[in-house]
């Protein structure tokens, strides 16, 4: 599964958008839109699904609840707490569908990106079991990327790696470059945490997001990265890289 294409947009450009229900009201900007089956760069939308930034103001309560599908977020700025016990901008939480997302409550404003397959109907199902999954990056160490031939200058921290989903913050050293095309059997999404980098389409900056479904058709790159970047990767499907190198003319171009 995968979000569709987006390549790329930046958040704070989005407009603020409402909601309310039994859960509480919220204002949210939206990354994207949907599921597609991950079959390239045009594959349908066959099921509803989306990828958000969810701006809570202060004093904001997010009633306990059972996950109605699998919901993976990242706190991109501020903090919250969880059932009273705080947890930190770049803490990552995953939780299954049918366990419980305990109370949510905030003390200063916080943003916190969230993406789910299907649609978040909200029931008074009691949750069957409790699978979550809470990491902060500060207590994670940096190991080698997940794709074997990833160009040097790049680690990871894994949040949660299990079956074909895949969760952690990509690390790219200042001047790190990777002068190939590329396109992947899995989809990804990326937020830009801190830094920046160049990619196909310009100049990625902290809350930029792109979604690319695999396939051969969803090429991208060559990149640069001046200052180097933190990013958070979610990756879904299964893990396989393909790299041919790029026209020198391109690759030059990114360090202009
Ligand atoms: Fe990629």
């Amino acid at each position: 599964m995968s979000r569709p294409w987006v390549d790329f947009i930046n958040i704070d450009e989005q407009p603020l958008q409402n909601c309310a229900n039994e859960l509480g009201a919220f204002t949210y900007r939206e990354f994207a839109s949907g599921t597609t089956r991950n079959e390239g760069k045009n594959s349908p939308i066959i099921a509803p699904g989306k990828s958000i930034m969810l701006e809570l103001e202060s004093s904001s309560t997010i009633s306990a609840h059972t996950a109605p599908v699998m919901i993976r977020a990242f706190i991109f700025e501020g903090k919250i707490k969880l059932d009273g016990k705080e947890l930190p901008d770049r803490s990552y939480l995953e939780i299954a569908a049918g366990s419980q997302v305990p109370a949510i409550t905030t003390s200063g404003k916080a943003r916190i990106f969230v993406t789910y397959d299907g649609e978040y109907t909200i029931t008074s199902a009691k949750a069957t079991n409790n699978e979550i999954v809470i990491k902060q990056t500060k207590d994670l160490v940096w190991r080698s990327p997940v794709v074997s031939d990833f160009p040097g200058g790049a680690a990871r921290k894994a949040f949660y790696d299990h079956g074909d989903y895949g969760s952690g913050i990509l690390g790219i050293l200042p001047e790190w470059e990777s002068p190939f095309y590329e396109w992947h059997t899995f989809s990804e999404e990326i937020l830009i945490v801190e830094g920046s980098i160049i990619s196909s389409f310009g100049t990625m900056k902290r809350g930029a997001y792109l979604s690319h479904p695999g396939g051969e058709d969803t090429v991208h790159g060559p990149m640069y990265s001046k200052e180097g970047c933190l990013m958070l990767v979610l990756r879904e499907g299964p893990i396989g890289n393909t790299f041919t190198p790029a026209d020198p003319a391109e690759v030059a171009s990114r360090k202009e």
